[in-house]
């Protein structure tokens, strides 16, 4: 399982990209409104950061006509920028047009397999299922990414599952486990992921061992 972040902050992007783990970034409109920037400026921005991994930028337009255009108008910013759609009718329609002209494409807000599949067969790059969202609600999220990644290997689809809306450590160990291509995770949870109190405490012990060893 790969990693990408989701965020529109660039200091976020900068920290992960630094660690060499990072395969992409995902934006929604909610966390672009955030930083409060200008929209494709900030996509620019992100692009010059991570290369050429894939950068999702979503379109706000909810009809396929004007999904499309902008859609057009966001793969222009970059050849790696990923536009991304939200699983309606209109939405398979954009990722139908788009695919057909090479624009890789995100299918987001997926909380059911059907809409994955769809989305897969529309010609979708990428569908993301929101496991978070799903455990909000009593739903079981992380079966939700299970599912998915079953119907993928049965039927042979090359449509990667990005697991979004990832809350903690144990959302990203079962969802590397259940079959996800890609998790995409705020910078807080990625770097609680370094983390464990035996290697705190061993660092610790390590140094002061060190210091002694000198007097
Ligand atoms: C994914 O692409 C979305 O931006 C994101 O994971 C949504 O997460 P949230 O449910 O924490 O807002």
């Amino acid at each position: 399982m790969r990693f990408f972040i989701d965020t529109a902050n660039v200091e976020d992007i900068k920290k992960a990209h630094k660690m060499g783990i990072l395969d992409g970034v995902t934006t929604n409109p909610s966390l672009v409104a955030k930083e409060g920037v200008d929209f494709h400026t900030r996509l620019r921005e992100i692009c010059e950061i991570v290369g050429d991994v894939s950068v999702s930028a979503e379109v706000i337009a909810l009809d396929a006509e004007g999904m499309i255009r902008e859609g057009k108008e966001l793969a222009q910013i970059a050849p790696n920028i990923t536009v991304k759609v939200p699983m309606t009718p209109a939405g398979l329609e954009a990722v139908a047009a788009l695919s057909k002209e090479n624009i890789t494409t995100n299918v987001t807000l997926i909380f059911n397999p059907n809409q994955a599949l769809l989305a897969a067969r529309a010609g979708a790059t990428y569908v993301s299922p929101f496991l978070g969202r799903l455990d909000d609600i009593g739903q079981d999220g992380m079966g939700l990414v299970e599912t998915i990644a079953q119907i993928f290997v049965i039927h042979d689809i090359p449509t990667q599952i990005i697991a979004a809306s990832v809350r903690n450590p144990v959302h990203v160990t079962n969802a590397a486990l259940a079959g996800a291509d890609i998790a995409t995770i705020p910078l807080n949870v990625i770097e609680s992921l370094t983390q464990h109190p035996l290697t705190t405490q061993g660092i610790e012990r390590f140094l002061a061992d060190w210091e002694k060893a000198q007097q």
